[in-house]
């Protein structure tokens, strides 16, 4: 079966069928989501916190990002697998950003992009798009900005609003395939949805959105401080370390190995 693609979600908005997306950074995850039929799979810059140990985006590398996104692309067969140009990879130019985004499909073989911002990068954008790079664009609560915004907080209250209305509108004549907003308020998040023909993908924007996008150690209990609008539909954290001490036990009381896993 063939791997969805940005006309396959382009036919879930008309049709008016809601979709996921979920992150991932390795190969063994990948597959396990494979098997779901995730339509879409990001190799997320998240990458640097929930998978590197860094305290945000900001410092991960491309470098770092393509053999993740590899990974998670030989792990999968049918998602869409779309990888976050890391900071500092395309805000200096279009070349820039051709060059990023190039180097994401030839080596990791991802199948599309992401990129944070709006009017601002649209030019990089439209740069991406013409030679053939399918793009998501990615507004609000931009993570790789949390400097500038001074901390993960709700964007586009009040005024703030109609910029990301127009960032939206931007991205879309740019030729984005689909937009994530991250934590901004339902109201805004649904106008934006009315305003646009591409699919919306919410994180922290409310239930009315084309598409949802989770965090998938936040899905999975797995991160010890996950965000108010993620939710934990498994504790794998307490799974993981109970069967570590199961096993340790099992070792330290020499019920492991048993007959059956030992060799003669
Ligand atoms: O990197 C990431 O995980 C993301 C999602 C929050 C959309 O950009």
């Amino acid at each position: 079966m063939a791997r969805t693609t940005i006309a396959t979600l382009a036919a879930k908005k008309r049709a008016g069928e809601k979709w996921v997306m979920l992150t991932c950074y390795d190969h063994v995850t990948a597959s396990v989501f494979e098997d779901t039929g995730v339509p879409v799979l990001l190799v997320g810059d998240s990458a640097a916190n929930n998978f590197l140990g860094e305290e945000n985006t900001v410092p991960v590398t491309v470098d770092e990002l393509i053999p993740l996104a590899r990974a998670v692309v030989r792990g999968s067969k049918r998602a869409l697998v779309v990888a976050d140009l890391p900071f500092g990879s395309y805000e200096v130019s279009k070349e820039q950003a051709l060059e990023t985004g190039i180097r994401f499909l030839k080596e990791a073989k991802a199948q599309a992009v992401k990129v944070e911002g709006g009017v601002r990068v649209i030019d990089q954008i439209r740069a991406l798009v013409t030679y053939g790079i399918p793009v998501m664009g990615h507004l609000g609560m931009t993570p790789q900005s949390v400097n500038a915004f001074g901390g993960f907080k709700v964007q586009g209250r009040g005024d703030a609003a109609e910029t990301i209305i127009e960032d939206a509108q931007a991205l879309q004549e740019a030729g984005c395939f689909a937009i994530v907003l991250e934590l901004i308020p339902a109201e805004l998040a649904s106008r934006i949805r009315s305003e646009v023909s591409i699919p919306v993908i919410g994180i922290g924007a409310g239930a009315d959105c084309d598409a949802q996008v989770l965090v998938w150690t936040d899905l999975m209990g797995l991160t010890e401080k996950a965000p108010r609008f993620a939710r934990a539909y498994r504790d794998l954290r307490g799974e993981m370390s109970g069967a570590v001490k199961e096993w340790m036990d099992d070792v330290a009381t020499g019920r492991f190995p048993n007959e059956a896993e030992t060799f003669h």
